[in-house]
């Protein structure tokens, strides 16, 4: 949510700070894309140059290039530059709004993430000596709030006017400031979720260690409540309240820049959907291990046992990840029978949730930044459950929060719509479900034996149908081009993956469209079914609920619905009932989700690039919900 980017050199580089900062927020683009801006420190004063995304093409930053290389600036001469894009949550989607802000008399730019929750009240301060608002923005009460007290302190530092203004906000937040009178930036943190790089020619910052590996692979953190000033020759890390200096832990980024570039494929949601074979490979490597009949997860292991006796399971997550919760609900019951219970994190915050030292709490988010998952994780915490991590990104937010976890292994999932992540999630799940099941002695050992080699195989599946998966998604997406509505059905562990397939049409190509378990259709959906309306229907044989599925297509057929089924390998009766049948082959029922999500995702991402649209970057959305 809003990206940061920054740079501050002692000599020349190869490109110029500028060229490296749009380069770098294309990177981040995906993180918010409402506009984007930099500024950057001349001799005298600082240049600021933004631009607002108009067409919600996703295009803001490409369009700030252009701008700045027809005005000649793209080699403006700095040392010093910060950027932003941004995802509006104060003020509308605007030139004016678009970050990077400046203070009123121009001493100081900022670019700022999160939210400043008592702005209103700083604002009115603020007013009461002479500083008014350009924006609707919080961030531009801060950067006034800056300039007021450097003023008021006689102009002396820009360390302790950014100190004691930072100080008095509420909220989290992530910022970078720069001045026009000295040679530094200041970066503070009250969220975490800002890195520093560490180059030879000086340092970058941003809110993603993937757009720093183009410079470097050596950064630290700026953890919550620090704040680091940065001269082009050293840097210093201190506590804003208690002015302590910290050591900085430098690690080493583990990320390689083929990892996050789009390799050939038009857009990165392509990419990750044709990446699954390769990252289940990732997700289930080492730990799945049918030759030797076992699962190896090392991140639970010294809490199995606590797991195994748990009195229930809490599964909480956002978007995507709350579907592939839905997935493990069945899968722990299925294979531990342990009660569980599946919330959205941003509810489950506000229920005063019954949790014990019993309860095992699983959060589940591929970025590991996501605020209503971590807000739920700490009040989890405090319940004394044991609490795992199920996240993408190794130590994100929530995975130190979490202490005990699961890393997924997927590699940089780029595209706001997540499709790697919840294949790698259901895996994970899968195996871990496995694994206590066969502890605790609810699933027998041939099963287990039948089970672990049918999900170390599955990479090999995903990866054959793929191919065939593409070419009759392509063709579904273009004769529902035309459809503003769709209805995504599935029964048991496929309801979830109903779920997801609407909710990747509706992210992605703005058609509306609603997952329901199949028999929950004559409650209300069916009453939409006319001629118009595409129903996809997930209708695997080989459960006892084929038979059930079968008689929903044929109500659908009586109401002329347009009938699209997810349907077996060799299940030729399907077909006289259905306008188009995606064929998967036969697998366990518990594994289906994972094979029958990928024509789903297929099919969003065809529709949308018929449609013109930008996959990767839907309007309105972000990849990171850390607000
Ligand atoms: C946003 C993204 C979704 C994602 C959800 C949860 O809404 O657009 O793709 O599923 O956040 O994110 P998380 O990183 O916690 O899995």
């Amino acid at each position: 949510m809003c990206s940061i980017f920054g740079i501050i050199i002692k000599q020349k580089t190869e490109t110029t700070p500028i060229e490296s900062t749009l380069t770098a927020l294309k990177m981040l683009e995906y993180r918010g894309y409402d506009s984007a801006g930099i500024a950057s420190k001349g001799d005298k004063a600082l240049q600021i140059w933004k631009t607002q995304n108009k067409d919600n093409k996703a295009e803001g930053v490409d369009m700030l290039r252009k701008q700045m290389t027809e005005m000649g600036v793209i080699s403006f001469p700095t040392q010093i530059v910060i950027g932003h894009t941004r995802w509006a949550t104060h003020g509308e989607i605007s030139q004016k709004n678009a970050h990077p802000h400046s203070s009123q008399d121009g001493n100081f730019a900022i670019v700022h993430n999160g939210i400043i929750e008592n702005y209103i009240e700083l604002k009115e301060f603020l007013r009461s000596k002479g500083y008014y608002s350009v924006s609707d923005t919080d961030t531009e009460v801060l950067v006034n709030l800056i300039e007021y007290r450097w003023n008021e302190t006689g102009r002396i530092s820009f360390e302790v006017a950014v100190r004691q203004a930072v100080s008095e906000i509420e909220g989290a937040f992530a910022i970078a400031v720069i001045t026009s009178s000295e040679d530094k930036m200041i970066v503070a943190s009250r969220s975490g979720g800002l890195f520093v790089g560490i180059t030879a020619y000086g340092f970058v910052i941003a809110s993603d260690q993937s757009a720093l590996v183009a410079h470097t692979k050596d950064c630290f953190e700026v953890e919550s409540d620090c704040l680091v000033v940065l001269t082009p020759e050293k840097y210093e890390k201190r506590t804003i309240v208690s002015n302590q200096e910290v050591v900085p832990d430098i690690k080493k980024i583990e990320l390689e820049i083929s990892q996050i570039q789009k390799n050939g494929y038009e857009y990165f949601m392509q990419k990750e959907i044709f990446e699954q074979p390769k990252t289940l490979t990732d997700a289930l490597r080492g730990r799945v291990r049918p030759f030797e009949g076992i699962i190896k997860l090392r991140g639970i292991e010294e809490h199995l046992r606590r797991i195994v006796q748990a009195k229930k399971i809490t599964i909480i997550g956002c978007g995507t990840s709350w579907h592939a919760g839905l997935v493990g609900e069945y899968l722990f019951e299925q294979f531990t029978r342990i009660p569980v219970e599946v919330e959205y994190a941003s509810e489950f915050v506000h229920r005063n949730p019954i949790l014990g030292e019993k309860d095992i709490v699983i959060a589940i988010s591929q970025s590991g930044e996501t605020a209503d998952t971590l807000e739920a994780l700490a009040l989890a915490k405090k319940s004394r459950a044991t609490v795992i991590g199920l996240c993408n990104v190794v130590s994100s937010k929530i995975a130190r929060m979490a202490g005990v976890g699961v890393y997924l292994h997927v590699g940089p999932e780029i595209s706001v719509a997540s499709t790697k992540a919840f294949t790698g999630q259901v895996a994970v799940l899968t195996a871990i479900a496995l694994l206590v099941g066969r502890q605790k002695g609810t699933i027998t050992e041939s099963d287990y034996m039948r089970h672990i080699t049918e999900l170390a195989e599955l990479p090999s599946v995903v990866e054959k149908y793929l191919p065939y998966f593409d070419i009759v998604a392509k063709e579904i997406a273009y004769e529902q081009l035309h459809s503003d509505h769709a209805l995504y059905l599935g029964r048991g562990y496929n309801f979830p993956v109903a779920l997801e397939g609407a909710l990747k049409l509706k992210e992605i190509s703005y058609i509306h469209a609603e997952g329901y378990p199949a028999a929950e259709m004559k409650h209300g959906p069916i009453a939409l079914i006319d001629e118009k309306m595409p129903v996809i229907v997930i209708a695997p044989q080989g459960d006892e609920t084929y038979k059930k599925i079968i008689g929903n297509i044929q109500e659908i057929r009586a109401r002329s619905g347009r009938v699209i089924a997810i349907a077996t390998e060799g299940d030729t009766e399907i077909v006289s009932l259905v306008e188009k049948v995606i064929y998967i082959p036969r697998a366990s029922e518990h594994l289906i989700p994972i094979i029958a999500v990928v024509p789903l995702q297929l099919i969003a991402y065809h529709n949308a690039v018929m449609k013109g649209l930008n996959p990767d970057k839907p309007r309105h959305l972000a990849k990171s919900v850390t607000v």
